[in-house]
């Protein structure tokens, strides 16, 4: 549905389309700023929102590790807003037994349509105005995406085997029949079982201690979008950091990985004195196995996380300050549709940014800052400044909405706000964020309810900011606005230097790298000649030992810039990184260069080969298509 509606009008539709979760998106146009088109929900569901809604799930479940299935029910209450005869919700590789409609579960009737790529299968439940009950009885399968299942050769201590999901973008439809959008919320209660010595957790209030019985109860009282839902079940255990803090491990990590996150306490201490109270209880992080195919996810009350941040010095415990932040934005204030992917993760990297400089100093937050520089740069000269990749907000209708994970959000995002925090100054932009984390929290919000919120609330308060800030060009437009503001770090200056040193001819061991950290280090790194000889790079290596570095950034950092030369020593290290590690943002640039070095793509598939069977289905859909996998 298109409609063209005043400025005026608009604000007010948007307020109204928070209230209600889902229901119209407003889109102005870059190069009209006065047109204002509005579209209706959100392209990456089957659901009807404003016809029939879901409220709650009461699910029930049993894991079995023996046949790598999910038998489970799915309890919903809906609200049938408009007397409707049928409910809608997404499924994708899930085998429906049978639907019951009423509290007194009478069979009911149901049609699964065909898959639509992407997006799966749509479920039509027939319901009548007064059903307030549709139960689900459905089993995962091995089309399940969401879903990996280890065996417990894949796992740290090899006791016992694993399971994870990871349900964004969306994939929680492939484990949950569900209203698949981030727009829509619910509150849930599980019973999970699972088998004896086995630890479920999932991303609500969570037990400490393994059950007898291997039956879990947890619940989610406060209403969560479906992508944060999330469950793991292993040989769990926990151990406290502090006084609402806590992590969760295998045996074998859990001391490792309290010593790692430390720091974690103080880390929402800090945000809460930024931004307001944390409202989900407790924070805990589960460190997973090395399968997991992104660095964190922000499930509420339970961070998951990779264990390649475990570097022995806490020096890539951001990636905690950045989950931890997405309690506030993303999972308080959530994007309204993929398309407004920029709202959850650009405002997280600028919160990260900000808990990262209170809790170790500005030098550190700058650093920071510059690496977020880099790869926003290297995303816009990939893509090609005039890409409608590099807008802000996006239109990924008719797309996988894992095609929006790109720097673009992350870090054009955290620029636009580190811009507007230096025009207004930072007292101002701190109070006006805390108050929109308040004013929106439990809701969805749109790119253009943002932008009219933020005019009116701040950038309207003095004549010239909003010309100065220029939201419509950061936001619609291609590339990189001139005023992206400049981050100075003299600490990367002095790397700098000790590289234009190195380029003249200096001996690596003579360079001045004492006390460098892990930043510094990836800063020199990415900042090595492209090309380099096999002299040059042994006696790089032979001061530094990066191929035997135990820190992963370094270790992914060093494999992209020695592969395309050729580095025949570090071969034995790339090949068991890829093995063991399925984290995708590690994965991609290795493989890349990879093929850069043998463009025929063979080495790159023989390791994959090896590698394939150990990562989770969103790594393998992007490295299937780029080493055409299935094409052979
Ligand atoms: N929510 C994202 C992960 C995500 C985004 C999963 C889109 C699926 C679809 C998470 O908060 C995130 O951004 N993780 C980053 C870490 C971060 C420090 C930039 C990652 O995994 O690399
Ligand atoms: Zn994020």
């Amino acid at each position: 549905m298109i409609k063209q509606i005043t400025t005026a009008l608009f604000f007010a539709m948007t307020l109204i389309s928070c209230d209600s979760g889902n229901k119209g998106e407003v889109k102005e146009k870059a190069n009209e700023p006065q047109t204002i088109v509005m579209e209706t929900n959100d392209p990456h569901t089957f659901a009807k929102p404003d016809e029939v809604v879901v409220k709650h799930l009461d699910w029930t479940a049993n894991v079995d590790f023996d046949s790598s299935m999910i038998i489970a029910t799915a309890k919903w209450t809906i609200e049938n807003k408009t007397g409707a005869s049928e409910v809608i919700f997404d499924t994708k590789g899930l085998k429906i037994d049978y639907v019951t409609v009423g509290n007194n579960d009478e069979i009911g009737t149901f049609i699964l349509e065909p898959e639509i790529k992407y997006m799966g299968q749509k479920l039509i439940v027939s319901i009548t105005p007064n059903t307030e009950i549709v139960r689900i009885y459905y089993r995962t399968t091995e089309n399940s995406d969401a879903l990996q299942w280890l065996t417990k050769e894949q796992t740290a201590d090899k006791t016992h085997p694993f399971l994870f999901t990871q349900s964004q973008a969306i994939l929680a439809r492939t484990w949950i029949p569900c209203q698949d959008s981030p727009g829509i919320r619910f509150t849930y209660n599980a019973r999970v079982k699972v088998p004896h010595q086995m630890m479920a957790l999932m991303s609500a209030y969570n037990p400490t201690d393994t059950m007898i019985n291997g039956v879990y109860d947890f619940q989610m009282e406060y209403p969560i979008p479906s992508y944060l839902m999330a469950l793991s079940v292993g040989n769990i255990q926990y151990q406290s950091v502090g006084r609402n803090t806590g992590i969760y491990a295998e045996p074998s990590m859990l001391a490792k990985s309290v010593a790692e996150f430390e720091d974690m306490q103080e880390m929402v201490d800090s945000a809460e004195a930024l931004y307001g109270a944390y409202r989900w209880g407790k924070y805990d992080v589960l460190v997973l196995p090395p399968s997991f195919p992104f660095g964190g996810m922000e499930n509420p009350r339970l961070t998951f996380a990779t264990p390649t941040i475990l570097a022995g010095d806490k020096s890539l415990t951001s990636l905690i300050a950045h989950e931890l932040a997405h309690s506030w934005s993303g999972n308080l204030v959530t994007n309204y549709n993929w398309n407004d992917f920029w709202l959850n993760e650009g405002f997280t990297v600028y919160f990260e940014n900000r808990i990262m400089e209170q809790v170790y100093g500005a030098d550190y937050a700058n650093m920071l800052a510059l690496i977020s520089y880099q790869d926003l740069k290297a995303e816009m000269e990939d893509f090609g400044m005039e890409s409608p990749r590099t807008k802000l907000k996006l239109d990924l209708a008719g797309q996988d909405p894992d095609e929006g994970m790109t720097s673009i959000a992350y870090d054009k995002g955290f620029y636009l706000l580190k811009l507007i925090e230096q025009t207004v100054g930072r007292e101002e932009f701190d109070s006006f964020l805390k108050t929109y984390f308040d004013t929106y929290a439990f809701k969805s919000m749109t790119t253009e309810g943002f932008v009219a919120y933020i005019n009116k609330e701040l950038l309207s308060k003095k004549s010239e900011w909003k010309e100065k800030v220029n939201l419509n060009e950061w936001i619609y437009n291609p590339g990189l606005p001139e005023n992206c503001p400049k981050i100075i770090s003299d600490r990367f200056e002095k790397v700098e230097g000790e590289l234009t040193k190195l380029e003249s001819g200096t001996a690596p061991s003579e360079l001045a790298t004492s006390n460098w950290s892990t930043h510094e280090w990836l800063h020199f790194l990415r900042n090595l000649p492209t090309e380099m000889t096999q002299e040059q790079m042994i006696a790089l290596d032979k001061t530094f030992g990066f191929t035997k570095s135990g820190n992963s950034e370094i270790l992914a950092a060093w494999f992209v810039k020695v592969i395309p030369n050729n580095y025949k020593e570090a071969k034995p290290a790339i090949e068991s990184f890829l093995v063991s590690v399925g984290r995708r943002k590690f994965l991609t640039p290795i493989y890349k260069s990879l093929i850069t070095a043998d463009p025929s793509k063979a080495a790159a598939r023989e390791i994959y080969k090896k590698a394939r069977p150990n990562y989770h289905a969103v790594a393998v859909q992007t490295m299937d298509d780029l080493l055409d996998w299935n094409q052979n």
